[in-house]
């Protein structure tokens, strides 16, 4: 990690769960609770990067939600509860078990920690105070202000103006692979966390490091 200040993290996917336990959604969805999220995630980031191919900025709360109706109309479920149970998953979101001691152990290596999100300011910073992270994490920054969506060059920029530092003094993590490529071809170097055990993307450099979860942090940590 030579030359790098800050590791800069994806929120959604990588530091909070995009998921929640299925039983409370298959009993409203006759049994469709994993296909409906499944939907509902690929939705809510094929918005994202319509509405920024298409300049048409709206808050990623909206996407998400717009994507959950897509989702319900595409299982044939109408069930307005179901909002009540998906929609606190982004904005009360949850963090994954390695990821209070993974950032505290880079805190202790002298690494600053950012995020970096498409989500809401209002969304990250629930995550941030909900997670207990906030003492650890130095800057939370979104899209709103760019009023664009990643893999825009515009958003990764946005953390490199914020810190005033050379794109080279960044390590960027994610588990959305897409992500990684968007913030390679930018110029930072990347770290694929690999949750989900997907095969390799053909799409953008080869991420820096591949991990499999935070846990394996220290393999990279010198
Ligand atoms: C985020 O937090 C893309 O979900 C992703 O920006």
């Amino acid at each position: 990690m030579q030359g790098i200040k800050v590791c800069l993290f994806d929120a959604f996917g990588t530091l909070f769960k995009v998921k929640l336990p299925v039983e409370k959604l298959d009993q409203l969805t006759e049994g469709q609770g994993e296909r409906l999220l499944a939907i509902w995630r690929n939705k809510q980031l094929e918005y994202t990067w319509l509405r920024g191919l298409m300049g048409d900025y709206v808050s990623f709360d909206q996407v998400t939600e717009e994507a959950l109706t897509y989702a319900l109309r595409e299982i044939k479920v109408e069930e307005p509860k179901v909002y009540d149970i998906l929609m606190p998953v982004y904005r009360q979101p949850e963090a994954f078990s390695d990821v209070l001691p993974g950032l505290k152990a880079l805190n202790q290596t002298g690494y600053q920690v950012a995020i970096l999100s498409n989500g809401t300011k209002a969304m990250l910073e629930a995550g941030v105070t909900k997670t207990g992270i906030s003492q650890l994490v130095s800057a939370v920054l979104s899209v709103e202000e760019v009023r664009t969506f990643k893999p825009n060059p515009k958003v990764y920029q946005m953390s490199a103006d914020f810190f005033g530092l050379d794109k080279s003094a960044f390590l960027f993590f994610s588990s959305n692979r897409w992500d990684i490529a968007g913030a390679a071809t930018f110029g930072f170097s990347t770290a694929w966390v690999n949750r989900n055990q997907l095969v390799p993307e053909v799409l953008g450099p080869t991420p820096t490091y591949t991990l499999s979860s935070l846990h394996e942090l220290s393999s990279i940590l010198y």
